[in-house]
C-alpha cells in the first residue's frame, strides 16, 4: 500500500443511475470524487442506496446509466483490472460455515495467491489485530453474529489492497469490537489504503471519516468534512442561559430583542432556551448587554448540534 500522488482521484463517480426493474428507481444519478488516501463515508438511512452503490463500483452490479472510474480505470470495460487492488466487505454474511476461524483466513489468503510463509504470518498478525485468539478454532457457524461479522471484515485484511469498500461493517459488534475494527482502519489509511464505508451510524462517520456524503432515496443530498456539515446544515445551537436574582420572565422582551429570530423557550423560573444558528453572536450581545444592565448570569452555554441531529433533519426535510 504506497501513498499514491496522482492528481486524478482514486474513484470518480458522475450522474450513476440504477433502476431496478422499470419502476424502481435505487440511485437518482449521484456523482463524487474520491481522492487517493481517504477515508469517504456514505452515510443514509437504509433503503437509501449505499450497498447498491457499493455493489457497482466493486463491478459486481451494472449501473444503468453513468460513469465509474476507479484507479483511472473504467468499471465497464477494465473491471478485472480494478478488482485486483481492491477488497470488499459485503453486507451480506460469509457462509464458510465448516471452516475454523484460523483455516477461513488462510483459505482467503490462498485465494489470493499468497504463498506460504506470509500467509502464515498473515493470519497471525490478522488474529491479533482483531483480536480473534479465542476463537482461532472454533467453526464459522459456531460463532455469534458480531464475531462473524469481525471475521468477515478480518479476512479481508489477508490480501494487500488499495481501496477498500465496507458496507456497514460494524453492524452486530459490540462497542469494543466497533472501537477497534474503526482504529484498524484508521491505521490502515494511515499507510495509504482508500476506503469507502457506508454506515447509517453518525458516531461512526464522525469518527472515521475526512468526507461524507448523506445519500437519502438516491441522491445525495449533502457532501462536506464531519464539521464542514455540522457548520453548514446545523440550526441546532443551543445556548442555555440561566440568569441570577431576576426571574425569565421579567427579561424576556430584552431576549427576545437580542435574540430577535431565535427559538426562545423559558426553562425554569431563570433560564432561557434559545435555538440559533449564530449563537456565538448572540452570546457575545447578551454579554454586553446584560453587563450595562447589571443583569448577572449564573451560567450560560452553548450546546452544538451532534452530526446525528443534522443527519435527521436533512433526511426528514428532503
Ligand atoms: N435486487 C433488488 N431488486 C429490487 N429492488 C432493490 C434490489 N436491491 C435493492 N433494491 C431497492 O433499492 C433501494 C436501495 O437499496 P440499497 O442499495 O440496498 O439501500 P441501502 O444499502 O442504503 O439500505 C431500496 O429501495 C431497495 O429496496
Ligand atoms: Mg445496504
Amino acid at each position: 500500500m504506497v501513498k499514491k500522488s496522482n492528481d486524478y482521484p482514486c474513484i470518480q463517480v458522475s450522474n450513476l443511475r440504477k433502476e431496478y426493474g422499470v419502476k424502481k428507481t435505487a440511485l437518482d444519478g449521484i456523482s463524487f470524487n474520491v481522492d487517493y488516501g481517504k477515508v469517504f463515508g456514505f452515510l443514509g438511512p437504509n433503503g437509501a442506496g449505499k450497498s447498491t452503490t457499493i455493489k457497482i463500483l466493486t463491478t459486481l452490479l451494472n449501473p444503468s446509466s453513468g460513469n465509474v472510474i476507479i484507479f483511472g480505470k473504467n468499471i465497464t470495460n477494465q473491471a478485472s483490472e480494478i478488482r485486483k487492488k481492491i477488497g470488499v466487505v459485503s453486507q451480506q454474511p460469509s457462509s464458510e460455515n465448516n471452516l475454523t476461524v484460523e483455516r477461513a483466513l488462510d483459505l482467503y489468503g490462498l485465494l489470493w495467491g499468497i504463498k506460504g510463509n506470509r500467509r502464515y504470518d498473515k493470519v497471525s498478525e490478522i488474529i491479533d489485530a482483531f483480536d480473534l485468539q479465542e476463537i482461532r478454532k472454533t467453526k464459522n457457524d459456531e460463532l455469534s453474529i458480531g464475531q462473524r461479522r469481525r471475521v468477515q471484515v478480518a479476512r479481508e485484511f489477508m490480501h494487500d489492497m488499495e481501496l477498500l469498500f465496507l458496507d456497514e461493517p460494524t453492524v452486530g459488534l459490540d462497542p469494543s469490537a466497533r472501537r477497534m475494527l474503526l482504529d484498524y482502519i484508521k491505521k490502515q489509511v494511515k499507510s495509504g489504503l482508500t476506503v469507502f464505508f457506508t454506515t447509517h451510524i453518525m458516531e461512526e462517520a464522525e469518527y472515521l471519516c475526512d468526507e461524507l456524503a448523506i445519500i437519502n432515496r438516491g441522491r445525495i443530498i449533502a457532501f462536506d468534512t464531519p464539521d464542514g456539515l455540522k457548520h453548514k446544515y446545523s440550526d441546532d445551537n443551543i445556548i442555555d442561559l440561566k440568569v441570577k436574582d431576576i426571574t425569565a420572565e421579567s427579561i424576556l422582551p430584552r431576549i427576545n430583542k437580542i435574540a430577535y429570530g431565535s427559538k426562545i423557550e423559558i426553562n425554569g423560573i431563570n433560564g432561557f432556551k434559545i435555538k440559533s444558528f449564530n449563537s456565538q453572536q448572540i452570546l457575545t450581545k447578551i454579554m454586553e448587554e446584560f453587563s450595562k444592565n447589571n443583569i448577572k448570569i449564573e451560567s450560560i452555554t452553548i450546546e452544538s448540534a451532534s452530526l446525528e441531529e443534522v443527519f435527521l433533519n436533512m433526511v426528514n426535510s428532503k
